[in-house]
C-alpha cells in the first residue's frame, strides 16, 4: 500500500533546504498514483496527497500538526556544525501519532556529523517509526562557493530516483531504522557573531527579520538582537536572507575571519559528495 499522504516539513533559513523538499515533493507526487480506480471508471485524486509545510517560525512549529499510522513525514532540515538546527528542539505541535518519518540532512558538501541521529531522535520523541533518511547536497550558506549551484540538474534527477525508491520500499513495507541513540552529541557550534543592522539609514522598519528568526530573539522595535540573548542565535542567516534592503549582515571583520576559515573547510572538501538513501 502506498502512504495515505506524504508530508514534507522543511526548515530553510536562505533556500538551499527548500529547494530540496521542493524537488522532492514534485518526485513523490509523479511516484504515487494521482487518480483511484473503481470497476469501469479512473476517479482523478481531488487533491495531491503530497503537501509540504514551511516550519522555520516558531509560530509555524506552534500549529497543529497531526500524522496518522499510514502517513509518511519528510523532514528536511539544514545542518549546522554536524548537528541539527536547536530550533527544531522546540516544536510542540508536531504529533507523529506512529506515523512513518524520514529525515532529510541538507548539507553544504561538509559533513552531517550528528545532524542525521539528533534528528532521528526528535523525530522518534514526537511519536514517530524513523524508517530512513536522505542525505542531499546544496549550496553552503557561509561559503557560498562551495557546492555552488547545487542542487543541481544531476542532483534534482538524483532526488527524483530517491523517492521513487522510497514509495517502492514504502509499498513493500518499511522496517524502523536502527540508530544510536546513546553516545553523545558532538558539542554544539558557535555562530561567528550576530547579525545586526550594518546601515541604519537603509532599514525601513519592515520587521521581516524578527517575525522570521527561528528563535525569536530580534527585538520587533530595535530590529538587534539583545546581548542576553546573543548566544541563542544559530547563526542561520534567515534574518539575512529576508531583509529586502540589505541592510543586515555580519561586519567586515567577521566577514573576512569567517572566509579564513571556509578556505580551509573548502579546500578539504572540493570533491562533490553523493545524494545518499538509507533504509532499514
Ligand atoms: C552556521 C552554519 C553551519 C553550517 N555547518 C555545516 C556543516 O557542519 N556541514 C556542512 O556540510 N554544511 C554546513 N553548513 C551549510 C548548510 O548546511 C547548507 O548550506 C544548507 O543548505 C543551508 O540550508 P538553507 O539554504 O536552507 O539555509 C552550515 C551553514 C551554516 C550557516
Ligand atoms: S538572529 Fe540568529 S537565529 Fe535569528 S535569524 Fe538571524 S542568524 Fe538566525
Ligand atoms: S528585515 Fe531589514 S529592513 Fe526589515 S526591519 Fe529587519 S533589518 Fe530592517
Amino acid at each position: 500500500m502506498s502512504p495515505a499522504r506524504i508530508v514534507i516539513a522543511y526548515f530553510s533559513p536562505t533556500g538551499g533546504t527548500k529547494k530540496v523538499a521542493l524537488a522532492l515533493k514534485e518526485s513523490f507526487a509523479a511516484a504515487l498514483p494521482s487518480t483511484v480506480n473503481a470497476p469501469g471508471l479512473t476517479l482523478k485524486l481531488p487533491t495531491s496527497p503530497v503537501t509540504t509545510f514551511n516550519c522555520l517560525s516558531v509560530k509555524s512549529r506552534h500549529k497543529d500538526l497531526q500524522l496518522t499510522p499510514n502517513d509518511l513525514f519528510v523532514l528536511a532540515y539544514p545542518v549546522y556544525f554536524g548537528r541539527m538546527p536547536w530550533a527544531l528542539s522546540d516544536w510542540p505541535a508536531l504529533q507523529g501519532n506512529g506515523a512513518s518519518a524520514l529525515v532529510v540532512s541538507v548539507y553544504g558538501n561538509r559533513a552531517i556529523e550528528d545532524g542525521e541521529r539528533e534528528t532521528m531522535a526528535l523525530l522518534q520523541d514526537h511519536g514517530f517509526k524513523v524508517v530512513g533518511a536522505i542525505e542531499a547536497i546544496a549550496e553552503h550558506s557561509q561559503e557560498r562557493t562551495l557546492a555552488q549551484g547545487r542542487p543541481d540538474a544531476a542532483d534534482i534527477a538524483d532526488l527524483k530516483a530517491i523517492a521513487a525508491q522510497v514509495v517502492n520500499a514504502y509499498r513493500q513495507g518499511l522496517k524502523a531504522y536502527d540508530f544510536d541513540r546513546t553516545t553523545e552529541l558532538k558539542a554544539p557550534g558557535k555562530a561567528p557573531a550576530v547579525p545586526r543592522i550594518l546601515e541604519r539609514s537603509q532599514c525601513d522598519d519592515c520587521g521581516r527579520c524578527a517575525l522570521l528568526c527561528p528563535m525569536q530573539i530580534i527585538n520587533p522595535e530595535t530590529f538587534e538582537v539583545p546581548e542576553d540573548k546573543a548566544a541563542m542565535c544559530m547563526g542561520c542567516r534567515a534574518c539575512m536572507a529576508v531583509c529586502k534592503m540589505g541592510c543586515r549582515g555580519l561586519p567586515e571583520p567577521v566577514l573576512k575571519a569567517v572566509a579564513a576559515r571556509m578556505a580551509q573547510i573548502k579546500t578539504a572538501n572540493s570533491a562533490r559528495k553523493p545524494n545518499v538513501l538509507k533504509l532499514a
